[in-house]
């Protein structure tokens, strides 16, 4: 179903005692009008389960497919659903550029997640280079159709995706309301192209890169935008309630 989405993608930051102060923090935000999703690393998914309030949604950063086995370090999608987790993020430019995970893996994960009743959080965008060539929307495009080819439109009802532009992602550098406007466009369209008009119109798109408090509220008010995936700035809390109240 389209909703208003703020995720906060810790990354690998935080400890047990600056999370807590943190998530108590979090607390206080009052009323918000989107669906607010914290995800934590995994050491820190526990304390996040137990203190987070309780209108939130607990993501993670990672998984992997298989359901179990000697796979040393990982973690499956139903450990992830023991721990009560919602949404898990998957295709983020950073596991792709450095852990090389290919378009079919991140294919696997999303099929292993919606078998556990977790909803993906699908990253795609393009990195500077592509932008500067102006291929930037068959990129992602390509990113999209090659990970969803083999799902129907009956799988991918919950998936969420966010449109994360490589050049953007912990650089200062935002896409304007316009550029994240028509791109967001354009994904609903292959949305709409490869699954049909009631997928397209159900499905909720953020924005993710250097989004913050002073430029959030322009970007979640174009009409394609659902919200924002935030890195840097959900670790600061007065940073991370204005981005929150500027979603609705
Ligand atoms: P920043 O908000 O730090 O640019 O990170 C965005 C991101 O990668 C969220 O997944």
């Amino acid at each position: 179903m389209r909703k208003k989405i703020v995720a906060a993608n810790w990354k690998m930051n935080l400890n047990q005692s600056t999370a807590n102060t943190l998530l108590e923090g979090l607390a206080t935000i009052e009323n918000a009008a989107c669906e607010v999703v914290i995800c934590p690393s995994f050491t820190l998914l526990s304390t996040a389960q137990s203190k987070l309030p309780s209108n939130f949604s607990l993501g993670a950063q990672n998984v992997h497919p298989a359901p179990e086995g000697a796979f040393t370090g990982e973690v499956s999608a139903s450990m992830l659903k023991d721990m009560k987790v919602k949404y898990c993020i998957v295709g983020h430019s950073e596991r792709r550029e450095y852990f090389a995970e290919t378009d079919a893996f991140i294919a696997e994960k999303i099929k292993s997640l919606l078998s556990n009743g977790i909803t993906p959080i699908f990253c795609c965008g393009e990195n500077l280079q592509i932008r500067q060539n102006n291929s930037h929307q068959s990129c992602v495009e390509s990113q999209i159709r090659n990970t969803f080819s083999l799902f129907t439109a009956k799988d991918i009802e919950s998936v969420v995706i966010a449109y994360e532009p490589v050049w953007a992602i912990g650089t200062g550098m935002t896409a304007s309301p316009e550029q994240a406007e028509e791109m967001h466009l354009h994904i609903r369209q292959v949305w709409k192209d490869m699954f049909g008009e009631t997928a397209a119109a159900q499905l909720s798109i953020l924005y993710g890169g250097s989004c913050k408090a002073d430029n959030a509220a322009s970007i979640f008010a174009m009409p394609n935008v659902d919200g924002g995936l935030i890195g840097g700035a959900s670790l600061k809390l007065d940073e991370f309630k204005v981005i929150v109240n500027a979603c609705k």
